[in-house]
């Protein structure tokens, strides 16, 4: 099976528990280790995307298994963090904080678009 088959696999099954499956973290220590991790480098400091850098991450992150496995074994060009340099509890925190990311308001209720 290649890794996006096995991706997709991983999503699937994880599909609707998603956020609930995850471990307890904290989204303020979270934010600091997307900092320190340069997970923002590649993926924006809110997970915004970053282009041809990396995709966006929030709103509505990958369930946590889907997760975890992309930054435990990347299916392609990321950078891989082991347990070494990122605990499990480093992981947690850093999927709360990108959990606690709402989505900007949509651009017919900001009045200043409004008309465009
Ligand atoms: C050097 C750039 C880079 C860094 C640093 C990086 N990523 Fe990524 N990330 C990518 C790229 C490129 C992808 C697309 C898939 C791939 O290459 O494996 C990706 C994919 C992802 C995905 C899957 C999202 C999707 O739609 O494909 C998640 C989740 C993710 N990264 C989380 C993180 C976290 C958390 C960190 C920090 C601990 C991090 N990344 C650091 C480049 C990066």
């Amino acid at each position: 099976m290649n890794k996006t088959i096995m991706l997709a696999a991983v999503m699937l099954t994880a599909g609707t528990a998603s956020a609930q499956n995850a471990p307890a973290g904290s989204a303020e220590r979270g934010q600091k280790i997307f900092m320190h991790q340069m997970c923002f480098n590649c993926h924006g400091t809110v997970g915004q995307g970053g282009g041809v850098a990396g995709p966006k991450l929030a709103p509505n992150p990958f369930p946590w298994a889907a997760f975890a496995q992309q930054v435990r074994k990347p299916r392609a060009e990321m950078t891989p963090y082991s347990e070494k340099n990122l605990s499990e509890q480093d992981l947690a925190d850093a999927y709360a904080y990108l959990v606690s990311i709402k989505p900007g308001p949509a651009a017919k209720d900001v009045p200043l678009l409004s008309g465009f």
